[in-house]
C-alpha cells in the first residue's frame, strides 16, 4: 500500500507530532514493538527495543495491549500475530519490509529436501528453521518435531534438536546453521549445504548438520579483510560479529554475538576499551551514541535495506488510522497454519 501524500511528505519532526499525539490518545491499548536495527526516529517510540527473541517473547506477554504495531520486518510481525492473543491486531507500518534471507527457504522447497533426505535416513533427522523464515515453514517444521530457533538461543535449539534424532537439517541460513554447530563441537566435515537449486542427497550421506543454501547480505557483507583491517587500526579493539557472518570471519572476530549478545558485550566492557562490531549499522551507531566511554566502531557499513522501509512517516500514518479505528498492513496468519507454526515457536520458548 502506498503511503498518502499528505503523510509521505511530513517532515520527521511533523512525523513525530502525529506519533505522540497518536500514542496519548491509544494509551496502554497500544503497544509499539521495535527491532534493534530500526533506525533512531522509530526506536525513539519504541515501548519495548529488542532483538527477535525479546521481541517474540514480548508478544507473547502484552495480553493487556488491544494493537501491536511492530517496527520491525515482516517475518518478526508474523511471529508476534501468531504468539499474541487471538483478539489482539497486529501492524506492521509497511508492508515491504520483507527480509531478503526468509524468502530463500520456501515450503515446498523444504519439503522436497525432506523427502530426499528421508529416503536417505529415514525418520533419523528433525527440521530447525531460523526465526527468519516465513510461518508456513515454522508450521513444516512443527508438523515434523521440529522448532524454531532465533540467534539468540540457536545451540541451545540445536542441542535438543540432536537429542531428539541423530541429523539437523537448518533452514534458512547457511551461516547461522555452521557457526552454531562448530560451538557445539560438530566437526566441518559433518556440516554440509543443502543447496535447492541443486540437490544432491547422495553427497550428504555421512552429514550430521545440513545447513540451508540461504544467506543474509547484510552480514555477509563483512569480510576477513575486514577484520584485518580493524586490527591493524586499532590493534588493541575486540572484534564482535553476528553469528550469521561466515565462519571464516567468526573464527578471526574475537566473539560471535547474537544481537543482544553484542549489546551485552558492548555494554560489559571497561571504560576506555575499543570495540568493532560486524551487524547493522543502526544498532551499532546506537551502540557508540550510548557508551560514550568506549570507541565503538563498524566492522564495515551495512544496513538492513528492509528494516529502513519503516519509516516515522509510515508509522504516524499507521497510528493516525488506528485512532480512526482503521487497520493498515493488518498481519494475519490462516489457523492452520499457525496450530503448526505456534508448536515449532512453543518447542523453542519452553527452552529458554
Ligand atoms: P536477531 O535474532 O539477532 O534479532 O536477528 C534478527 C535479524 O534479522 C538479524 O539479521
Ligand atoms: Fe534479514 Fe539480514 Fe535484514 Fe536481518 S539484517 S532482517 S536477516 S536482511
Amino acid at each position: 500500500m502506498k503511503l498518502p501524500q499528505a503523510y509521505a511528505s511530513l517532515s520527521e519532526q511533523q512525523a513525530a507530532e502525529h506519533i505522540r499525539a497518536a500514542k496519548a490518545a491509544l494509551g496502554p491499548d497500544l503497544v509499539i514493538l521495535t527491532h534493534h536495527y530500526q533506525r533512531d526516529s522509530i526506536v525513539a517510540f519504541g515501548d519495548f527495543v529488542g532483538d527477535s527473541l525479546e521481541l517474540s517473547r514480548r508478544a507473547a506477554q502484552v495480553r493487556d495491549a488491544r494493537y501491536i504495531v511492530f517496527c520491525g520486518v515482516d517475518f518478526m510481525a508474523e511471529t508476534a500475530a501468531m504468539l499474541c492473543g487471538p483478539k489482539q491486531v497486529v501492524l506492521i507500518p509497511d508492508r515491504t519490509a520483507m527480509c531478503p534471507m526468509a524468502a530463500m527457504a520456501t515450503r515446498q522447497q523444504a519439503v522436497l529436501a525432506w523427502d530426499a533426505l528421508t529416503a536417505l535416513w529415514g525418520d533419523d533427522l528433525v527440521p530447525v528453521t531460523y526465526q527468519n523464515s516465513y510461518a508456513d515453514l515454522k508450521a513444516f517444521c512443527g508438523e515434523h518435531g521440529g522448532a524454531v530457533c532465533t540467534s539468540a538461543n540457536a545451540q541451545k535449539v540445536l542441542q535438543w534438536a540432536f537429542s531428539q534424532r541423530g541429523r539437523v537439517i537448518f533452514f534458512p541460513d547457511e551461516h547461522l546453521g555452521r557457526n552454531s554447530a562448530l560451538a557445539l563441537g560438530v566437526p566441518a566435515s559433518q556440516i554440509r549445504v543443502w543447496d535447492p537449486d541443486a540437490p544432491d542427497p547422495q553427497a550428504l550421506r555421512d552429514a550430521r548438520m545440513i545447513v540451508w543454501k540461504g544467506f543474509c547480505h547484510v552480514h555477509t557483507r563483512f569480510t576477513t579483510a575486514d577484520v584485518d583491517a580493524i586490527r591493524a587500526r586499532y590493534p588493541d579493539a575486540k572484534i564482535v560479529v553476528h553469528p550469521e557472518c561466515t565462519a571464516e570471519v567468526v573464527a578471526r572476530s574475537d566473539a560471535a554475538a547474537s544481537t543482544s549478545g553484542i549489546v551485552r558485550y558492548v555494554r560489559d566492557l571497561p571504560a576506555g576499551a575499543t570495540v568493532a562490531i560486524g551487524t547493522e549499522i543502526h544498532l551499532v551507531e546506537r551502540l557508540a551514541a550510548q557508551n560514550p566511554d568506549k570507541t565503538v566502531v563498524p566492522l564495515a557499513r551495512s544496513q538492513c535495506g528492509a528494516m529502513y522501509r519503516i519509516t516515522p512517516q509510515a508509522l504516524a500514518y499507521t497510528l493516525d488510522e488506528l485512532t480512526q479505528g482503521r487497520f493498515v498492513n493488518r498481519v494475519r496468519v490462516p489457523k492452520t497454519i499457525q496450530k503448526w507454526a505456534n508448536k515449532a515457536l512453543e518447542r523453542m520458548l519452553a527452552l529458554a
